[in-house]
């Protein structure tokens, strides 16, 4: 069981989560790099896709909150601690981007939140093995999200790109140290199931 301070300590997540109220440990990628001259129209796209971006790394945060309170092994635990901090990085970098190119985050962030803690905490339930799992195929498909955007994101906005890139290096990392710790296989159906409410968030989510 949780203790007082503990569970105020993961509301005071959640709630810094869905407000889009990150600390980053590391600087920003972006901040080496700077600020390209974009038309109006590329800017927008940026920042919608940032967007996109911002609502997964909030995800992450309920995932790896429901994740890590569930988790058993303590190794495993403190692992998901370690990814959770580095997504911390993420949520700010990219809500930092997004207000660079005068965009907004997501009106739905509680919405998206509540769900994804709702499944981190159902795939922890699981058992370590599925909850790994579970987590290496989010953070296979995040890779591919990204890996994706870049191939849209205007060439000229290295800023953009920056994030991006260093976020799809730390999900790699998330994703291999996963299945170092012993996650099983998920069974394609499932990892489609993921596929689909991922399209229906990231759809949503570009637009608000
Ligand atoms: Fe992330
Ligand atoms: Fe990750």
């Amino acid at each position: 069981m949780l203790s007082p301070d503990q569970l105020i300590g993961e509301f005071d997540r959640a709630l810094r989560a869905i407000a889009g109220v990150a600390h980053a440990v590391r600087p920003s990628p972006a901040d080496a790099v700077a600020e390209a001259e974009l038309q109006a129209e590329e800017r927008a796209h940026a920042a919608a896709l940032m967007r996109v971006n911002h609502v997964g790394e909030v995800c992450a945060q309920a995932l790896y909150q429901g994740q890590a309170l569930t988790a058993r092994d303590a190794h495993v635990k403190e692992r998901l601690r370690e990814a959770q901090r580095e997504e911390e990085d993420h949520l700010a970098w990219s809500a930092a981007r997004i207000a660079e190119l005068g965009g907004t985050p997501s009106l739905l962030n509680p919405l998206w939140y509540a769900g994804a803690l709702a499944l981190g905490a159902a795939a922890g339930a699981l058992g370590d093995r599925w909850n790994l799992a579970f987590l290496a195929e989010t953070e296979r498909q995040v890779e591919e999200h990204l890996a994706g955007h870049l191939a849209t994101l205007p060439i000229e906005d290295r800023r953009t790109r920056a994030v991006v890139e260093a976020m799809r290096a730390d999900e790699a990392r998330h994703r291999a140290s996963a299945i170092e710790l012993g996650a099983a296989t998920l069974p394609p159906p499932l990892r489609e199931a993921m596929r689909l409410a991922a399209k229906v968030m990231t759809t949503v989510a570009y637009r608000v």
